[in-house]
């Protein structure tokens, strides 16, 4: 399975489709660690700073109209059932709700939000919790309201290639529903297991295939959410031209729950690759990923479906921590690059010679291997997806997740691990290269607020002062939200807040979250 220059490679370069999705969905894992052990601490302690918003608590009368509209089976009162609700994925918040409601339908969800601004009640929308930046989980006590009930699939026309879903829909079982009618959905990522459309569509989700479907803000054509107020805002078309007025819906996307909860979307799908392959390569410098994905827009062009890159200290977290093998020796970088298209022997005729220039090339790619079969070609794309999984093993994991010119990505690995020599396990550095979307992780056997305060603002300035975004593709959520200026003018930011206001007169959609405290 691994080959060490072009001439033992190409022979090996097997057109192999990509695998069929498991049969049955396996939701997404954590790994036990030392972190995971106990509670994470209260976000309220690590954020001393933040305020309970002047909202209403919980009364019996509350709890009676709650369970008039979902039914007493989908009022969850129990601490220890609630106890999963309050905490995130990363296990770095733990909020103090105390109440989850699940509707089913879209009029429950507005029946639920009316009563909660009337009364002025908070909640916090919560979909599969994958979140990354602490927006799907409460601070205090406000009421999660789950979409997981909400998960049926309304339609899918195989001749436009339109899919339209409930928000609880979980986006692995979309995708394979999106199969059957020979399609796909135009985002991939680790959490796939998990993670619903609603929540994809509310942190406007990228991925691993981004660089060639594009963003959700694109391929959704229409959707479905109830206001702040309690309003349904209907804007559920499966139209791919629709030119009249404002785009409202975009407002939604990417609002992580802060000005409604989304409860239908209409996704264009586009048709599923008939052949798909993935090379994977090792490569000595960051210099010679930049040459090698130069080199694969070029000769792979309109098929190049996914360039991810893996440094060394990423590829030893899976090695260690997870034990997972990989098929080439040590080098300090690793790229995955997949092409996805429609006739295999084009397809191949491409990669062979993108393989062939690459190990040809001086300083580019002194390694590769191209995945055989269906079992290669997962375990290959294990070994990027389940870095995220892998670092939390070490204990705490400080998280960033930033854009910036390409020139600058790696870099900044390079400044904060001088910066952070020996108080840290690890600094490692990955990402989706196509799209200029570096994930930058730190790890420690505990919380160290001496750390932290060594990596923030830092590290943000550090991107700010490059033109970057200090979030590409995670959201703000609560953890990001002071930085906002960073990447967006004052002014862009007082908008924000009066489109807030205008929907959301109360506050109580998902406080404290994406927007900074005024
Ligand atoms: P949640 O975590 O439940 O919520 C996320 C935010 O959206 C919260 O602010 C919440 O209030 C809001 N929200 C949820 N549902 C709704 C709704 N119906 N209406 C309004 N607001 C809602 N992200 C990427 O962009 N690219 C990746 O490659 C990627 N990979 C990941 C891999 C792993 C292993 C994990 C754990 C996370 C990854 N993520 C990635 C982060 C995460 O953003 C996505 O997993 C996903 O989009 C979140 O969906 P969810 O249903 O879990 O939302
Ligand atoms: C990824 O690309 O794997 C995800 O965005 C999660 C992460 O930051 O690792
Ligand atoms: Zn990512």
């Amino acid at each position: 399975f691994q080959a060490s220059r072009a001439a033992s490679l190409l022979p090996q370069l097997l057109l192999r489709r990509r695998p069929a999705p498991a049969g049955a969905f396996a939701l997404l894992a954590r790994p036990a660690s030392s972190a995971s052990g106990g509670l994470p601490p209260l976000t309220t302690e690590i954020h001393p700073g933040i305020k309970r918003g002047a909202f209403s608590q919980l009364t019996d009368a509350d709890l009676s109209a709650f369970e008039a509209i979902v039914g007493g089976d989908h009022v969850i009162k129990d601490a220890d059932e609630v106890l999963s609700y309050n905490i995130d994925w990363l296990r770095i918040c733990r909020g103090q709700g105390q109440l989850v409601l699940r509707p089913k339908t879209t009029e429950e969800v507005s029946a639920i939000v009316r009563h909660c601004n009337k009364r002025r009640l908070a909640v916090v929308p919560q979909g599969g919790n994958t979140g990354l930046v602490g927006g799907s989980v409460p601070l205090f006590d406000e009421i999660v309201i789950s979409t997981s009930r909400m998960n049926s699939l309304l339609s899918i026309d195989p001749v436009s290639g339109v899919l339209v879903a409930e928000a609880g829909c979980v986006l692995e079982q979309l995708d394979r529903e999106a199969a059957s009618q020979g399609l796909m959905m135009p985002l991939d990522l680790g959490a796939k297991g998990s993670c619903q459309i609603g929540g994809n569509l509310a942190t406007n989700a990228g991925g691993l295939r981004l660089l060639r479907y594009g963003s959700l803000r694109g391929t959704t054509l229409g959707l479905e959410a109830v206001l702040p107020t309690g309003q349904v805002l209907d804007c559920l078309t499966t139209l791919r031209k629709d030119n009249t007025g404002y785009d409202i819906k975009q407002l939604l996307i990417g609002s992580e729950g802060t000005l409604g909860i989304i409860t239908k979307a209409a996704i264009l799908c586009p048709a599923r690759p008939k052949s798909v392959q993935l090379a994977f390569l090792g490569l000595d410098s960051f210099q010679a990923v930049l040459d090698t994905y130069r080199l694969a827009r070029r000769s792979l062009g309109e098929i190049l479906s996914a360039f991810e890159f893996i440094d060394s200290e990423s590829m030893r977290a899976v090695k260690q921590n997870l034990g997972l093998s990989c098929p080439l020796g040590e080098h300090s970088f690793y790229v995955l690059a997949e092409t996805s298209g429609s006739n295999e022997t084009h397809d191949r005729e491409k990669l062979d010679g993108f393989i062939e220039s690459v190990m040809s090339m001086d300083g580019c790619a002194t390694d590769g291997t191209v995945a055989q079969d269906a079992g290669q070609f997962a375990h290959l794309w294990s070994l990027r997806e389940r870095i995220v999984e892998s670092l939390l093993v070490d204990g705490y994991e400080y998280k960033y997740d930033v854009s910036l010119p390409l020139a600058d990505i790696y870099r900044l690995v390079e400044h904060m691990r001088t910066r952070l020599d020996g108080r840290v396990i690890r600094t490692a550095g990955y990402g989706h290269l196509g799209d200029g979307n570096l994930h930058l992780n730190f790890t420690t056997p505990k919380f160290d607020a001496k750390v932290l305060e060594l990596i923030e603002p830092h590290v943000f300035d550090w991107v700010r002062d490059r033109r970057g975004s200090v979030s590409a593709e995670h959201g703000l959520g609560l953890k990001k939200s002071q930085y906002i200026r960073h990447s967006k003018a004052d002014f862009a930011v007082r908008v924000m807040a009066e489109v807030k206001r205008l929907l959301d007169p109360n506050g109580i959609m998902n406080p404290y979250k994406v927007l900074p405290d005024e």
